[in-house]
């Protein structure tokens, strides 16, 4: 997927030469340096680069950290993800740096970051154009560290490659098109990229998810000419626990707000509302990469939300696997739906005990929060910390949501027990409220990811469109867990 290799020890064309902002003295092209710093050229920020880099050059690229102060994970992953870009941009082949200790960093760590930085660096989702744009050219970087931390730090590195092939392939999956990333090939991708990894993978077709009862899901199916698709991933890595934790992803592999339609221009993007979906397939890849042992299992209600004489429609009242009924007030309000048959589903037959959802669920989470933060609603804080410290770990934020009792009567019905929209204050809260209708009372965190996982600019080491957020959440969630 990637050619980059990190590799510990030491070799290389190029020297990565780490500064600070407070950085006086260095072990090569002090002299340079000094200019640099003389000349208010160069002042040390994170991510900043300079490269002198030619026959007659030093061969070092010196590459800013920021202040000394503000270190952390994140700082790491951003800078050597700026140098990952520099490297290429002078067609660096391979390159050396001394990772230092820092005060207050675990050095295993710091080394992961480092390596997740460069990796980033190397994402491209260019398969449509006619010539390319982003050329990786760096086969090998050389981590020189110290003596006795080799197996910690080779063993990291692994873990980070495993946590990368997740994070792109979740990637590919969002930006492929709708025309292509169909429910059916979707079903196909996540059976091909899991099954020779050990996942047990089962696909149910239209005839299995009726039989199963799940009626909503069904629901916003209708309008297409794709056949839904029921998608259980499994990954049982401890067969002496009972634990086991289920991730829920939405999987609109296109939403064109069916009868209630989108503006087209808010549509343009539609194809990335399988955004949840694709970050379950990628999060089930690097936990059965990296072997947890432990007990997950990946579910995804995948279908196209359009309009046909078949379409569900404004004022319908559907059933559940539930068994609840629902007023549709708004067949953009779709993807609730396709989740609550799928909640219900992990909750009730898997009988997972613990249940996290991902979902590109509204476009209020956007207005609240922005491209940064994953808005988040629970019924067990418990289990919220846990996904607040995985977060953590990842650099991945999540900003929790209130979930007082009295946003519950928005989603109240008439003559259907549930309203699937709750009108347009706390748009994120009542839609996350209607999910928790579903769970079972198991204990549960829904994501709303619609600002985080897809972007219409870089951010940080986050491409232009999709993020794969959060698959290192997850990845860490059930790790940790
Ligand atoms: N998939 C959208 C939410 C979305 C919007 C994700 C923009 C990413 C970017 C979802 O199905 C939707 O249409 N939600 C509605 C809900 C409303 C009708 C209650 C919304 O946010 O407008
Ligand atoms: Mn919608
Ligand atoms: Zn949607």
């Amino acid at each position: 997927m990637f050619n980059l290799k990190i590799l510990v020890g030491t070799g290389g064309e190029v020297e990565i030469l780490l500064v600070f902002k407070e950085t006086e003295k260095l072990n090569k092209a002090q002299e340079l340096y000094d200019y640099l710093k003389k000349k208010e050229i160069f002042k040390g920020n994170c991510g900043e680069v300079y490269s002198d880099i030619s026959p007659k050059g030093n061969n070092v690229i010196i590459l800013g950290l920021g202040e000394r102060e503000k270190i952390s994970f994140e700082s790491l992953r951003k800078a050597f993800y700026k140098l990952g870009k520099e490297l290429m941009k002078f067609k660096v082949e391979s390159a050396e740096v001394t990772v230092p200790k820092f005060e207050n960093l675990c050095y295993t760590k710091t080394n992961m970051a480092i390596a997740e930085g460069l990796l980033q660096s190397e994402y491209a989702f260019e398969k449509y154009l006619s010539e390319k744009k982003i050329k990786p050219t760096v086969k090998e970087f050389f981590l020189n560290i110290l003596e006795d931390k080799k197996d910690k730090v080779e063993e990291g590195i692994k873990e980070i490659n495993n946590l990368i092939e997740g994070i792109f392939l979740a990637r590919d999956l969002v930006n492929e098109p709708a025309m292509e990333m169909t429910p059916v090939e979707l079903a196909k991708r996540a059976k091909e990229e899991l099954e020779v990894l050990g996942v047990e993978v089962k696909i149910y077709d239209r005839d299995k998810i009726e039989d199963l009862g799940m009626k909503a899901f069904l629901a916003v199916s209708k309008g297409s000419a794709i056949p839904p698709q029921f998608i259980v991933m499994k990954w049982n890595g401890d067969s002496s626990s009972e634990e086991k934790l289920a991730l829920v992803g939405k999987g609109l592999t296109y939403d064109s707000g069916g009868y209630s339609i989108k503006p087209g221009d808010s549509m343009v993007n539609m194809y990335s509302d399988m955004g949840g979906s694709a970050s379950v397939i990628g999060a089930m890849k690097a936990i059965a990469k990296s072997k947890l042992n432990k007990n997950v299992i990946g579910i995804i209600a995948a279908c196209e939300n359009l309009i046909s004489g078949e379409a569900y429609k404004p004022g319908d009242v559907i059933g559940s696997m539930a068994g609840k009924t629902i007023e549709v007030w708004s067949t953009d309000a779709e993807g609730r739906l396709t989740l609550a048959d799928a909640l219900w589903y992990a909750a009730t037959v898997e009988k997972a005990n613990k249940i996290i959802d991902i979902a590109t669920l509204t476009g209020a989470c956007i207005v609240a929060l922005g491209n940064v933060n994953t808005g988040a609603i629970t019924n067990d804080e418990n289990l919220m910390n846990k996904v607040k410290n995985a977060s953590e770990l990842a650099g991945e934020p999540v900003w929790q949501l209130p979930s007082n009792d009295e946003y519950r009567d928005l989603i109240k019905g008439t003559v259907g027990d549930l309203k699937n929209t709750g009108g347009r204050g706390g748009g994120t809260i009542t839609a996350g409220l209607f999910l928790e209708e579903f769970v079972n009372k198991t204990p549960w965190v829904h994501l709303d990811i619609a600002g985080t996982a897809f972007l219409s600019g870089e951010m940080g080491y986050l491409p232009k469109g999709a993020t794969g957020v959060p698959v290192k959440t997850l990845y860490h969630l059930a790790k940790e867990i």
